[in-house]
């Protein structure tokens, strides 16, 4: 089946499958394993620290793909960050992923460079800003799922259809997607492409130790010591103006939880979430992505949704 949107078009990928961006996890072998799995790859900048290594890191990945793949800047868009972004544009990575930051504080440099600029965004009004600032398509996340949070921010299933209404431009899911019923969920409530990044950190090329993978494997999302971390959002009244600033930064710095959600420790990683749920062994990255495409085919084509199905010869 060949699966189309605009922006699988958009980003010349076979999957509407992105990598989510993962402080300390997203390195440029997992970008490229998902690269390669028919999805976007997603390299961390932040992680790398330097200008030259962000260089060195597209070029690597440059050498073992010829597959389309992107680099994000957060989880703070601050100034350090820019040096790097510049090289980014320079080695003119075809798309460019922005978070915790103003949309509108980086993205005319990507555009005017003639590169795809995504945004992540947290509520429909964040990403009506990002749309206005010129966006060629903004993430949304919602409350499920793991990494920055906003105070005022919903659950995906609310979160992507209230987008969808109000904005022309594409709209990337995420939070809690990790298995074919979750993806095919997202596009049903007119999502364009997903992005995951709690079931990447399981996957045999992920960095994380093995015995780390294995806690997240059994991790029960019931279990509060999982849940209540994850569903978690910075407190309101202290947050309302850094919310109107809508400067994830601040917000960071504010909460006074910086890259710490409160997930238990042996899972060796700061953030995760209730897609936890969805993660049931260890396998390499072009099986989850096979298992999660194959079995959204296999559903769409007999079960169908909700009783419908694909009508026969529909390739
Ligand atoms: C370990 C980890 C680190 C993350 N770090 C970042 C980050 O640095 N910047 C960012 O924009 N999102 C970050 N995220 C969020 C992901 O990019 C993505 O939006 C999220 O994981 C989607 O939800 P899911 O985990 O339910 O799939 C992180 C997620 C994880 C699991």
């Amino acid at each position: 089946m060949k699966w189309e949107t605009r922006i699988t078009e958009m980003m010349g990928v076979q999957y509407p499958i992105v990598e989510g961006a993962m402080a300390g996890l997203g390195t440029v072998d997992l970008a490229v394993a998902v690269s390669e799995a028919g999805g976007l790859g997603m390299i961390t900048a932040w992680m790398l620290k330097t200008p030259e290594n962000l260089r060195k890191a597209i070029h690597k990945a440059r050498s073992l793909t010829d597959k389309p793949f992107a680099v994000n800047f957060s989880p703070t868009m601050d100034k350090s960050l820019l040096p790097m972004l510049d090289v980014a544009i320079e080695e003119k990575v075809a798309i460019i992923e922005t978070a915790g930051s103003r949309s509108n504080d980086f993205g005319e440099k990507i555009k005017n460079a003639g590169l795809i600029w995504l945004h992540k965004a947290y509520t429909v009004k964040h990403a009506l800003k990002c749309e206005q600032d010129g966006a060629d398509a903004v993430v949304m996340m919602g409350v499920e799922g793991a990494g920055l949070k906003n105070p005022t921010m919903l659950t995906t299933l609310v979160t992507i259809p209230m987008a969808v209404q109000k904005l022309k431009i594409p709209i990337i899911a995420a939070g809690g997607i990790g298995d074919a019923r979750t993806f095919l969920g997202a596009l049903a409530l007119g999502a364009e492409a997903v992005t995951m990044g709690s079931v990447f950190c399981a996957v045999k090329e992920c960095q994380l130790a093995d015995h780390r993978k294995q806690v997240l494997v059994d991790a029960d999302p019931y279990d509060p010591r999982w849940r209540n971390p994850i569903l978690a959002t910075p407190d309101m009244a202290a947050l309302q103006k850094v919310v109107e600033s809508e400067s994830t930064k601040d917000l960071l710095k504010a909460a006074g939880k910086a890259e710490d959600f409160g997930i238990p420790k042996e899972a060796g990683t700061g953030a995760i979430s209730l897609a936890i749920g969805f993660i049931n062994e260890i396998m390499t990255t072009k099986q989850l992505v096979d298992t999660i495409m194959g079995d959204a085919e296999e559903i769409l084509a007999t079960g169908g949704i909700g009783g419908w199905k694909l009508a026969p010869g529909v390739k």
